[in-house]
């Protein structure tokens, strides 16, 4: 796939140590799931539990491993941010709501940015009708075509626990992280989402515990941990 466009993306501020190393265990667990994981999809039970920032940071992760990796904001019902990183370009930015619409190409969403090995798909304006796009041929065209070209696709979708969307795309993914945020989340409502990634058979490959409390204040800032069931099995 030639890309027309080019984009500046910038790395976000440099993370600690521990917080790198997590990224790294994350990112060789995945790798230990099999060569066959190449798409993978980051869910949560509600918002704001660290779908995006994980999704970013493991993003960084494989790229410093020397991975190609296509990163795709499939949350159509927010803006184009994805995560605190501004995706800077000239003219107008076309996002996946664009695309999965028909009013542009697939070349035309897809953005190199300045992180090397690092591509970039943003939500686009948002839409009326997300789950009908996400499951449409247009989205699936478009994760086929992204299979020939990169490593390793991260999308990182909208909450689970609060809408379908990643069940109508999870035929798409060879599997799916749930990224929980330590103390918020009930076992119950945690294993609600499990059973809807079951029920779309959707390999659930783990989950990540975030925002940790180790004991300082309310959560260790840039602190990542694997979940307590076993993660990537
Ligand atoms: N481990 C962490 N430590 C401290 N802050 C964190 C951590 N993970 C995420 N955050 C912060 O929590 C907020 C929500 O994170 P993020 O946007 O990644 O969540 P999200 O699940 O993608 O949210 P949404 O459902 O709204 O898309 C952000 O302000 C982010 O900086
Ligand atoms: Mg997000």
């Amino acid at each position: 796939m030639s890309l027309k466009k080019t984009a500046k993306f910038g790395k976000p501020q440099e993370t600690d140590y521990a917080t790198k190393e997590a990224f790294n265990s994350l990112r060789t667990n995945l790798k230990f799931c099999g060569d066959d994981i190449r798409v993978v999809a980051l869910t949560s039970c509600t918002e704001n539990e660290g779908k995006s920032t994980t999704a970013l940071n493991l993003s960084f992760s494989f790229t410093e491993d020397g991975k190609k990796v296509l990163l795709i904001d499939a949350d159509l019902r927010k803006s184009v941010f994805i995560g605190a990183n501004k995706l800077r370009a000239d003219g107008q930015i076309m996002g996946l709501s664009h695309y999965l619409s028909g009013q542009c190409m697939m070349e035309d969403v897809i953005y190199q940015t300045d992180v090397k090995g690092l591509d970039l798909v943003v939500a686009g304006p948002t839409a009326p009708n997300p789950t009908e796009l996400l499951g449409g041929e247009r989205f699936e065209n478009l994760i086929r075509k992204a299979r020939e070209t990169y490593d390793i696709v991260l999308i990182d979708s909208p909450p689970l626990g609060m809408v379908i969307d990643t069940v109508v795309m999870a035929h798409c993914c060879d599997g799916a992280i749930i990224v929980i945020e330590s103390d918020m989340i009930s076992y119950r409502y945690a294993l609600e989402v499990k059973k809807q990634l079951e029920f779309a058979d959707c390999r659930i490959l783990g989950t990540v515990l975030n925002k940790v409390d180790l004991g300082g204040g309310k959560y260790y800032k840039g602190y990542y941990k694997k979940g307590k069931y076993g993660a990537y099995k």
